[in-house]
């Protein structure tokens, strides 16, 4: 039994209006559309909406794909529901298929993938002063809040909340808005100050270049919280670049330069604290459309390893022109995080760093898992869609 009102065919969606096999494909058409799209039989019954091939809770198959014969044809293809839905009677043993029209659209139109995020490249002078800021108040009290927040960062790789309690309770209550805690060999909810409780340069008073965070982890944490909770000083500010706004200047500028940064994979260590974690990552890290994917840029915790001579000075001009271009003061803006005013960005595509400081400073924060907050705003999304 199909449960219709998971795949109804939203107003905009197309309807089916005819299908006929070609070429051993069916081919299906849509109502005023002159195009037409094809699916292999073989996939169309893989993919059939009926309850016992497809959970209609869980959306988890239950067709049993290896018991599909390969030459697979149809005796019969029908539209019914007015155009809603595809059904396929199948020769070899008389059983039928259904496929909703909505969900034969979205795979013709996207094969399956994520289409692209909502993002807007910035560099210091198109990004102004103004940054994408939600309150604390929005962000806790419902779901609409919450997506705005997401939103943003999906959007710009940073967004700002303001009014946030200054406490490490309170920052963790709007972490968990989007997902649990990532748990790392530095805890969960982190706090620190200038006191080297660990072996790694986060912990001392002196500046940091812009870096993304967790070049050694297989999985580097796809966002990161701030939440500065005391300051008596000066200096420290913090800085971001947008690493996709850096990547696509590069590719515009050097193809060779990034064809070096998209393809060499540079090894990184977290040594210490009796923990050797090691990951390759490159420096830009694409998708298989070739869309920006992840930065990973860590200089201070790259590992020894070795190309032919060639390559490897090659990798040495292309990672000095991209260093140069992080630092460049045109592509950083740079914030004062002060209490009340937490800073969630992505760590897959902005890099962060700060300036020297003297006095105190104690600052707290969260890594997210990419999964979590990428499934958080799906699901905000089917509920509150727009
Ligand atoms: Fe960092």
């Amino acid at each position: 039994m199909l449960d219709s009102s998971m795949h109804r065919s939203p107003a905009s969606l197309p309807l089916l209006c005819a299908a006929k096999l070609v070429d051993s494909e069916v081919e299906i058409s849509w109502r005023g559309i002159a195009a037409s799209d094809r699916f292999s039989p073989f996939w169309l019954r893989d993919h059939c909406h009926s309850s016992d091939s497809l959970n209609p809770d869980t959306l988890q198959r239950q067709v049993d794909t290896f018991a599909i014969p390969a030459d697979i044809v149809p005796a019969r293809l029908e539209i019914i529901g007015g155009g809603e839905t595809l059904r396929i009677i199948w020769k070899h043993d008389g059983t039928t298929s259904i496929l909703p029209a909505a969900f034969l659209w979205e795979i013709a139109r996207h094969a399956g993938r994520d289409s692209a995020p909502r993002r807007r490249l910035w560099d210091r002078q198109s990004l102004g002063t103004d940054f994408p800021t939600v309150t604390h108040a929005e962000v806790m009290s419902g779901d609409e809040g919450l997506l705005r927040w997401l939103s943003l960062v999906e959007e710009y790789g940073f967004a700002l909340v303001s009014g946030v309690p200054a406490t490490l309770e309170a920052t963790q209550e709007l972490a968990t808005r989007i997902a649990y805690v990532r748990a790392t060999i530095f805890g969960g909810m982190w706090e620190f100050t200038a006191n080297m409780a660990f072996k790694d340069t986060a912990y001392t008073s002196a500046a940091i270049g812009p870096h993304t965070d967790g070049t050694y982890s297989l999985d580097s944490p796809g966002y990161q919280l701030f939440h500065c909770l005391q300051f008596d000083g000066s200096g420290g500010e913090s800085t971001l670049v947008d690493g996709f706004k850096v990547a696509q200047d590069i590719r515009k500028t050097d193809r060779i330069a990034f064809e070096v940064l998209s393809s060499v994979k540079v090894p990184a260590r977290y040594l210490g604290d009796g923990v050797h974690l090691r990951a390759e990552h490159p420096v830009i890290g694409l998708d298989h459309q070739g869309d920006f994917r992840q930065i990973a840029y860590n200089n201070y915790d790259r590992a020894p390893f070795n190309l032919p001579s060639v390559r490897m000075n090659a990798f040495y001009r292309a990672l000095t022109l991209f260093n140069r271009m992080i630092n460049d003061p045109l592509n950083e803006i740079t914030m004062r995080l002060a209490p009340g005013t937490a800073l969630l960005f992505d760590n897959w595509r902005t890099l962060h760093g700060r300036r020297a400081y003297q006095g105190n400073r104690r600052l707290c924060g969260a890594y997210l898992n990419r999964e979590d907050f990428d499934s958080r705003l799906r699901v905000l999304r089917v509920r509150q869609p727009g």
